[in-house]
């Protein structure tokens, strides 16, 4: 007998609502992706009519719903706390894209919220279970390199320019280190876990002048709250210690890195932003040599489905693990409030270490399971779909 699938609505219909329908609908069998919501009725209908989605509700009628267990909230930041509120008060589960909230205490009710309710409660980047992380956590698990002693993590990207097209980064949470570094911060955790302890120097983003004028005429001149530009100093629980740049006042030709030195080897991963980037394993005396990808989830498509994964690849995995701790009873040991919560402290640490000159000491703490290797999402050469969901069950 097949599993009791999870019946689930997907909040919003903006720009990243695209891909998560299309995974959630035809990629999890756990998962029955049963509504689109958002706030404007005809907005949800034209995202489920497009993407072939049975109904589309408003967010009272989805609340409402008794049949609807999960629901996945794709809104902008600033509303994803009233969203999330709304929905564990409902008694739904959730699964909620980054930035958790735009306020720390905030996110900490939240989780607060779930476990009074008996609900579980998640956030992204799910790509810490794509496959070039999952690979990097294995072979560090598997001690090729000895033991961790460092980790260098960079991105660099023109934020303000972006904040011209995606308009909720002119908002909180909308700086670099939010928006994106939060990949990073989300592979350090998944990779060496807990961060204890964190200095930093930073520096705020410019007041934008708009520069695509086409698209702007006439709009006033904004600034993005916050730190923009980050160099910030980590510690972790298991004695490692990171180096973090994190620069959106720069141009938008990635240089990004995520490095991992320990005792033995070095080993190179690529942007975390994505599914399946290459992981290379340095040795004393050897060339670099490119490692086989353990694990499933590497954003790639399989020959038969109707289009490329693009860049955002195996978005929803996160959603799929949730739904199988959920059907299994089994903790949610992996993309947890808890992990929402500690990827956000550390980023708000970088800032009040940056602002206050001091130490900032992180009281949350997060450890993710890794997921079993030898899963993969395509097999026969990329031909069908492979069984990487079964590594999403335990
Ligand atoms: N665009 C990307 O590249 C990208 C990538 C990964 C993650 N994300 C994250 O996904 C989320 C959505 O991003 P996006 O690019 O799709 O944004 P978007 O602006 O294109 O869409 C946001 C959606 O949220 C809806 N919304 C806003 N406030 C709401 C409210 N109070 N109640 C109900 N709906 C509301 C809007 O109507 C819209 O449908 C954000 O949290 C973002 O950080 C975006």
């Amino acid at each position: 007998m097949g599993v009791r699938k999870i019946k689930t609505a997907v909040i919003g219909s903006g720009m990243i609502s695209s891909i998560y329908i299309r995974n959630l609908s035809r990629m999890f069998s756990v998962i029955d992706l049963d509504a689109v919501c958002a706030r404007r009725r005809e907005a949800a209908e034209a995202r489920a009519k497009e993407f072939g989605i049975p109904r589309a509700l408003t967010l009272d009628e989805a609340a409402a719903d008794p049949e609807i267990e999960l629901v996945v909230n794709l809104t902008a930041p600033d509303a994803h706390y009233e969203v999330i509120r709304r929905m564990l008060l409902a008694g739904k589960h959730v699964y909620t894209e980054k930035m958790f909230t735009t306020d720390l205490e905030k996110s900490r009710e939240l989780v607060a919220l779930a476990a009074e309710k008996g609900l579980y409660l998640g956030v992204a980047p799910d790509t810490v279970l794509g496959a070039s992380i999952q690979t990097g956590r294995y072979l560090i698990d598997t001690g090729i390199i000895g033991e961790v002693t460092s980790v260098q993590a960079c991105i660099n990207r023109n934020q303000t320019l972006n904040s011209e097209f995606f308009r909720f980064l002119r908002g909180e949470g909308g700086t670099l280190p939010y928006d994106v570094g939060v990949y990073y911060v989300g592979a350090l955790v998944a990779l060496l876990g807990s961060v204890e302890r964190i200095s930093a120097f930073g520096n705020p983003a410019p007041v934008h002048e708009p520069q695509v004028a086409f698209l702007n005429e006439g709009e006033e001149p904004w600034q993005i709250p916050g730190i923009n530009v980050t160099a910030a100093s980590l510690r972790f629980a298991c004695g490692a210690v990171g180096s973090v740049l994190f620069d959106g006042n720069t141009i938008g030709q990635s240089q990004h890195a995520l490095t991992v030195y320990g005792t033995r080897g070095i080993l190179k991963l690529g942007d975390p932003d994505r599914f399946g980037d290459p992981v290379t394993l340095i040795l004393p005396e050897n060339e670099p040599v490119q490692m086989p990808l353990t694990h499933g989830f590497d954003g790639k498509n399989y020959l038969g489905e109707p289009a490329s994964f693009d860049h955002y690849g195996h978005r929803g995995i996160g959603v799929a693990e949730l739904a199988w701790a959920l059907r299994r009873g089994r903790p949610h040991a992996r993309l947890s409030g808890e992990y929402g919560l500690h990827c956000q402290e550390i980023l708000q640490g970088m800032t009040a270490a940056a602002e206050t000159g001091e130490v900032f000491e992180v009281q949350s703490r997060c450890e993710i399971k890794g997921l079993r290797p030898g899963y993969y999402s395509s097999m026969f050469g990329g031909n069908m779909r492979g069984d990487a969901e079964a590594s999403l069950m335990e």
